[in-house]
């Protein structure tokens, strides 16, 4: 999704805002721009395409100035071009935005401004000259972009910044904004990664916070004018954590970090867990929401409830969450799950069941996102910085946190601590060398296929789920999970002789699923096994250790691992798949 920042300070502003655009670059984009104050005016550059590669063609360092805003674009309203790229400017060009979000109302608002000519066929470009044609009215810059902001429906970062004025305005409604304060200057961001080398201090922005930075320091107000005062919060990641630690790619590396983020995830306050528990116990109805990777943690945790604690719960996508929030009551617990907190599905969720009455309760990685604002208690996964696009240690620590919970309900708290606590070496082999090595062997063998199946039952069904998203979001090719029993039901047709089919094996579920597996062998299926014990029908096997309940986590990491290895064999970017980014926040 769209990464915006802005410096204003003692230094140059463009280095750091290069280095700002490329350290958010993870979130996704397809355009990049920057626009500077100086003593010319506001000076801008932008384009279509990979930031280095603009940077190359255009140079922003020849910008010179200590203030300005820059943004990387993914398209929403308007193709991908150079003019729809931002930062956009009013007709007079002295003022420059960059936006992240969706205005809804753009289109009114246009045509409010029937006399402006518009270059773009971006929504964000009305921001311009709306602060334009308020500042006409005799407004002073600052009342202009406030009385502009209150315009506004839909969601939004934005900052702007006008010839003349030495400062970045700056307002977030529903998409992220963070103000990093350095001792040289202040950042106005939508992630903390992008400054992270200069600050470890931050302030977490509320909605219809607006703020006015200038080289003095930082004011914020809210949308009557009246100045609002927010904690100044320190981050615990280290420059050093964002970076690859010295893996060619995010994800590899992020891989690796399994056995000890599992370890992080685990670290919760037992009184805490204990009392949403109690909660779980006295709920008339749960529900777990949550998109892509984040769902099949969701139905994994639906399958640990049903085992480990006998409870059911019901799991929805949260963009079909809206189907059934008639079944809300205040007696309903939604646990929203999502490791980037800003998923926009997810966020419609949450406030359909507040508006209901029903407890929310969200399992995220990012402290001071918008779920852990919006829910009424998060538990944290603790996982770190996941810089690659697919989700590989969240989705783990999601787990984790689910299977926490499952024990805890079932009042063994300890026993649950201790089984994961246990993983740290079974992980640790998973993701060692001659495994990594093992399964670069079984991608060489998989890496023409146009079609790869997964199949499981129960937790292994959540398994191979989430197994043929990691595969075909990162490898592009097709991938398809079923459950075991289901193959005779249709799925069998597809097999044919060679076709390589997945089978994730648990010993508590290994007769019915090896029959299916059997079946799809007698159609000149190639099966690939994954498991604790070998079996007759496998054509290769990936070993994995029996971790019963815990299985889930276990049998995730190897296809974690074939998927990075698929991609790279591809020549593919492993940390950034077409078309996908790593933060949601447009429905
Ligand atoms: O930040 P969230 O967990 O809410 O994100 C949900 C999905 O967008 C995310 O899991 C996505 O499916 C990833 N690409 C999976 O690797």
């Amino acid at each position: 999704m769209c990464g915006i920042i802005g410096y204003i300070g003692s230094e140059k502003a463009s280095p750091i805002l290069l280095r700002g655009l490329i350290n958010l670059e993870y979130r996704g984009y397809d355009s990049a721009g920057m626009a500077i104050l100086n003593s010319k005016g506001v000076e801008c550059k932008k384009a279509a395409g990979k930031i280095e590669e603009i940077h190359k063609r255009l140079n922003f360092l020849d910008l010179e100035g200590d203030i300005g805003i820059a943004h990387n674009r993914w398209a929403t309203h308007g193709e991908v071009n150079d003019i729809n790229a931002h930062p956009h400017f009013d007709s007079t060009k002295t003022i420059a935005i960059v936006h992240n979000g969706i205005i809804e109302n753009y289109r009114e608002l246009k045509e409010k401004l029937s006399t402006h000519t518009f270059e773009s066929e971006t929504d964000s470009e009305v921001i311009a000259h709306l602060i334009e044609e308020e500042l006409k009215r005799g407004l002073s810059f600052e009342e202009a972009f406030i009385s502009t902001i209150s315009q506004l429906e839909g969601n939004y970062a934005i900052l702007a910044i006008k010839n003349g004025e030495e400062k970045i305005l700056a307002a977030r409604k529903g998409s992220p904004l963070v103000v990093g304060i350095a001792d040289h200057g202040t950042f106005l961001s939508s992630d903390i990664p992008s400054f992270l080398e200069y600050t470890k201090k931050v302030v977490y922005l509320q909605d219809y916070d607006v703020v006015v930075a200038t080289k003095n320091g930082v004011r914020i107000y809210n949308l009557s004018g009246n100045e609002v005062s927010r904690p100044v919060d320190t981050v615990e990641w280290d420059a050093e954590q964002i970076k690859k630690g010295g893996f060619e790619h995010y994800m590899l590396k992020e891989i690796l970090e399994q056995s000890e983020t599992i370890q992080r995830a685990i670290q919760q306050d037992e009184s805490v867990v204990n009392r949403i528990a109690d909660e779980i116990r006295e709920a008339y109805g749960i529900f777990f929401v949550g998109c892509g990777s984040s769902y099949h943690a969701c139905l994994t945790g639906s399958y640990l409830f049903s085992k480990i604690a006998n409870t059911h719960v019901n799991v929805a996508l949260a963009s079909e969450f809206e189907n059934y929030e008639h079944f809300l009551t205040e007696n309903t617990l939604v646990f929203a799950i999502s490791q980037s907190g800003e998923t926009a599905d997810v966020l419609e969720a949450v406030r359909a069941a507040k508006i209901r009455g029903s407890r929310v309760i969200g399992i995220v990685n990012k402290m001071g996102s918008s779920l852990t604002r919006e829910s009424d208690e998060f538990l944290l996964m603790n996982a770190g910085p996941e810089i690659c696009v697919l989700s590989t240690k969240t989705y783990t620590s999601q787990v984790a946190l689910m299977a926490l919970l499952a024990y805890a309900l079932a009042g063994k708290y300890e026993d649950g601590v201790n089984r994961l606590q246990g993983l740290y070496m079974d992980i640790y082999n998973l993701t060692s060398r001659s495994m990594r090595e093992h399964l670069r062997y079984l991608a060489e063998m998989l890496v023409n296929e146009e079609h790869i199946y997964l199949i499981g039952r129960g937790l292994q069904y959540a398994t191979a789920m989430e197994g043929a998203l990691k595969i075909k979001e990162v490898s592009y090719i097709h991938a398809e999970a079923f459950a075991g029993g289901e193959l005779k039901h249709g799925p069998l047709a597809l097999i044919e002789d060679g076709t390589p089919v997945m089978v994730f094996v648990a010993r508590d579920n290994e007769k019915k699923v090896i029959s299916n597996a059997s079946e799809v062998k007698a159609r000149g299926g190639f099966i690939i096994g994954v498991s604790a014990d070998r079996h007759e029908v496998f054509d290769y096997w990936v070993k994995v250790p029996e971790c019963e309940d815990l299985n889930p986590i276990a049998q995730i990491i190897p296809i974690q691992i074939l998927a990075y290895q698929l991609a790279v064999l591809k020549g593919l970017d492993p940390d950034k798949p077409r078309n996908l980014a790593k933060s949601v926040t447009v429905i």
